[in-house]
């Protein structure tokens, strides 16, 4: 991970200045384990764009702060993170991946965006009301200016495409609105306007378990897939997942809670499985326990060689270090170049 990792940074840089390849940005909060949401959401494009693009992937450690972790939490769950993109493919000599709070230059960038975010627009974000909605005795100014945050990670690298699930296109609609009222501050074309990204196609969104409309690592015990879970871990979860009675009649349309199984059966088990339970449900023969089963086996054989490389990665300091280290360099290597030309705009000047 030396010189061909710096080849391959270097060109995709040359390329990127002449618009050859795009400038990709994304980020997941060191909040927990990753799941199959994550991976689905997220990860899988991250593989793909880092074969072809200039790709930064970090780790949004500030982020997690909203929610008060410990000194040794944070730690911990940034460590774990970044060992699971590791092990999911995520390549640091084809991509930059970096911990967040190591670019304090995107705090600066955040507090410059903050001038020009309003407060109307902040609270009428959905994932601001829904926070405060859960969670109203925390109900902080790092959760009202999340989204400056997110426009700061994007923006540092002016980036063209940001591969992430549904739930985050609000973002990086205000991420273009932060973008262009800046450019037209300025009277200058500098950010580009940077688009929620999914090769063409809708934006995924992966269901939980437990009924709910989205997998996620803040919802109920049960309701993820994470990738470090064991074999016995995923059979209990999957299990468990939320059914109904079954089918009352010949090919009657699904109700959520059933189409999200399949949905999740969509994303590991092969297009044949998929068809055979859908015969069944659709003729009114449908036993849940073996979907169930089916899914639990499928996602052990999608997450069973991740799981083996996390356990394997998260022992290695030294190869951790160097990719953090090498990480933080090339990513501060971009940022400081539009921090300095935006103090320049803003008319901060060296006396
Ligand atoms: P986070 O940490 O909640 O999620 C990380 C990524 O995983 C996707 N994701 C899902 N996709 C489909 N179905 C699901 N159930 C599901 N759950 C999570 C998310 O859409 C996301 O792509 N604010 C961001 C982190 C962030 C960021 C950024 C992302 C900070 N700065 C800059 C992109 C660019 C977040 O909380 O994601």
């Amino acid at each position: 991970m030396n010189d061909l990792f710096i080849y391959t940074a270097s060109i995709r840089n040359i390329l990127a200045i002449f618009g050859l390849v795009k400038t990709v940005v994304s980020g997941i909060r060191s909040t927990g384990n990753l799941h199959l949401g994550n991976y689905f959401g997220a990860i899988k494009n991250f593989l793909r764009m880092q074969e072809q693009e200039r790709c930064f992937f970090f780790i949004a450690d500030y982020h997690s702060l909203t929610t008060h972790p410990t000194p040794a939490d944070l730690h911990a769950n940034v460590r774990q993170v970044l060992v699971e993109y590791l092990a999911c493919g995520i390549d640091p000599e084809k991509s930059t991946i970096y911990i967040q709070s190591d670019l304090p230059e995107t705090a600066e960038l955040y507090l410059l965006l903050n001038m020009n975010a309003y407060m109307g627009e902040l609270e009428r974000c959905t994932s601001f009301k829904e926070k405060i909605r859960k969670h109203p005795g925390n109900i902080n100014a790092g959760l009202l200016t999340y989204p400056v945050l997110m426009a700061a990670d994007i923006l540092i690298h002016k980036a063209d495409y940001v591969p992430v699930g549904k739930d985050q296109e609000q973002h990086l609609e205000m991420t273009r609105t932060f973008a262009n009222r800046f450019n037209r501050m300025y009277n200058q074309e500098y950010f580009p306007e940077p688009v929620a990204y999914n090769f063409g196609t809708e934006l995924v969104k992966i269901p939980g378990l437990d009924g709910s409309g989205k997998m996620g690592k803040s919802e109920a015990e049960g309701n993820a897939v994470m990738l470090a879970d064991s074999p016995e871990v995923i059979r209990k979860k999957v299990m468990k997942a939320m059914t109904d009675e079954g089918p009352k009649e010949i090919n009657q349309q699904k109700p959520e809670v059933i189409e999200n199984l399949f949905t999740l059966m969509k994303t590991v088990s092969t297009e044949e499985t998929v068809a055979h339970f859908d015969d069944l449900y659709n003729s009114m023969k449908m036993r849940y326990g073996d979907m169930k089963k089916q899914l639990a086996e499928d996602m052990i054989a999608f997450i069973y060689p991740i799981r083996e490389r996390i356990l394997e990665l998260a022992k290695d300091d030294i190869y951790i270090n160097k990719v953090v280290k090498k990480g933080a360099e090339k990513a501060k290597e971009s940022a400081g170049k539009t921090v300095g030309e935006v103090r320049e705009m803003i008319g901060f000047r060296k006396f």
